[in-house]
């Protein structure tokens, strides 16, 4: 049954909302725009704040969903630590985008919003303090995944949790490594809204 609910997890998170959005209602391809990324800030830089949340809220939604039918299946701190797992995968490298895909950032926030509620609300406080006030949000992003497993520590979290967020942060770390390039430059773009 854990395996049954990392696959439907792997696809919920394999499905690229900000590219079919884009494609669909917008009608262009994301991946030809700004940091061609699919994700929220991709599209909140290239179409602005509207498109851009509605893709956040979607790609949030994947995670928390994933883990949401791992705990309804299984219900161990294990299944459901694999079903976010899965998700974050699924949305980085999307069986529907030959392997290619997102940095799992909104995902990841969905996955721990439904595993660790405090954890999440300090590590989205965190980002925001750091977006607001350097305008990378890449840098918030890294530095917010970095704190997961230290706060699931502290926060006395499952080790399950614990163990999860040092993969996470690894994962969603090296996604960005195009953008930590960028930031040790001085090339990374700051945020603001765009109109494509
Ligand atoms: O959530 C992704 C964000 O941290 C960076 O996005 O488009 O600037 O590479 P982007």
């Amino acid at each position: 049954m854990t395996l049954f609910a990392c696959i439907i997890a792997y696809l919920l998170g394999s499905v690229p909302n900000g590219l079919l959005l884009c494609r669909a209602i917008w009608h262009i391809d994301i991946r030809e725009y700004g940091s061609c990324n699919i994700g929220a800030t991709n599209v909140y830089r290239t179409l602005g704040k509207g498109p851009g949340a509605l893709v956040f809220a979607l790609d949030f939604l994947k995670g928390f969903l994933a883990v949401y039918i791992a705990m309804l299946l299984v219900g161990t701190p294990l299944s459901m630590v694999l079903g976010g797992i899965a998700a974050i995968l699924g949305h980085s490298a999307s069986v529907f985008l030959r392997f290619k895909g997102g940095k799992g950032v909104a995902t990841g926030l969905g996955v721990i919003a439904m595993l660790m509620p405090a954890v999440t609300g300090v590590v989205f406080f965190a980002w925001l303090v750091i977006v607001l006030v350097t305008r990378y949000v890449s840098l918030g992003s890294i530095v917010g995944a970095a704190l997961v497993p230290v706060l699931a520590f502290f926060f006395g979290c499952p080790t399950e949790y614990t163990v999860f967020g040092v993969l996470a942060a690894v994962l969603v770390i090296v996604r960005h490594h195009t953008n930590i390039t960028r930031l040790l430059n001085g090339t990374e773009s700051k945020i603001k809204a765009g109109h494509r």
